[in-house]
């Protein structure tokens, strides 16, 4: 999944990893990461996500990072965040008060001068979004980019990879160990059957789906 394939999924507006509405994982659980307000929370490959908005009116400082210049405009737009974006190495940057930058550049040339210090990572249909040949140098760049002490909520799929073509990627359990279990001690929080396959309808009928939801705390 290379830049070319997202922004042509954003030309083409094929979003259906978009939600409409904010994650329920992270209205109900995110609390348990204990992060305190001012913390500075990293969103990678944000798309649009109203989840941003969420984080911000908790008091969080939300940084997203997102390659399609769509995706930007449309978040300014649907939120009527009207101000114009200032010119950063790579990319874009648009500020919506203090709360929320949203950078739009590649996330693996984003850099911790960008991001400022980051506490926090929200990453839903991020790692899952990626290959796997791409998940090893996501999972460094992300830890690299996070204070010790910090945390990364993070929600994945399971399902049989051989019956459907990603993304959304089959990530399992063992592979968030081993992509994460050297620098963060890692706690699963919750394990859902997903009954509505809407996000994953290339998959047969009745295909078990597990979403994972984990917070990790970098050591
Ligand atoms: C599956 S979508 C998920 C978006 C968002 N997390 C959400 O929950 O709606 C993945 C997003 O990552 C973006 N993306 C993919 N590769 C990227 C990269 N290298 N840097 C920044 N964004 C990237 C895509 O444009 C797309 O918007």
């Amino acid at each position: 999944m290379n830049a070319e394939f997202w922004i042509e999924r954003w030309n083409q507006h094929q979003i259906g990893f978009h939600q409409k509405e904010i994650n329920s994982y992270l209205t109900s659980m995110w609390s348990q990461t204990n992060l305190p307000i001012d913390s500075g929370i990293l969103v990678p490959l944000c798309g649009k996500s109203l989840d941003m908005l969420w984080l911000a009116d908790q008091k969080y400082r939300v940084v997203g990072i997102e390659l399609s210049e769509v995706a930007a405009s449309e978040f300014c737009a649907e939120n009527s965040f009207l101000t114009t974006p200032q010119s950063i190495e790579g990319g874009y940057l648009w500020k919506f008060n203090s709360a929320i930058s949203f950078i739009c550049k590649d996330f693996f040339k984003v850099t911790a001068a960008d991001t400022g210090k980051i506490n926090g990572v929200y990453d839903r249909a991020a790692l899952v979004a990626l290959p796997p040949e791409m998940r090893k140098t996501y999972a460094s760049h992300v830890t690299s980019l996070l204070e010790k002490g910090g945390k990364i909520f993070l929600v994945t799929f399971e399902y049989s990879q051989d019956k459907m073509k990603g993304p959304p990627f089959s990530v399992t359990k063992d592979e968030v160990s081993q992509l994460y279990g050297h620098d963060f001690i890692i706690d699963e929080i919750t394990k859902v059957e997903l009954k509505d396959q809407s996000r994953l309808a290339a998959l047969p009928e009745n295909e078990k789906i597990l979403e994972r939801v984990y917070i990790l705390e970098k050591k």
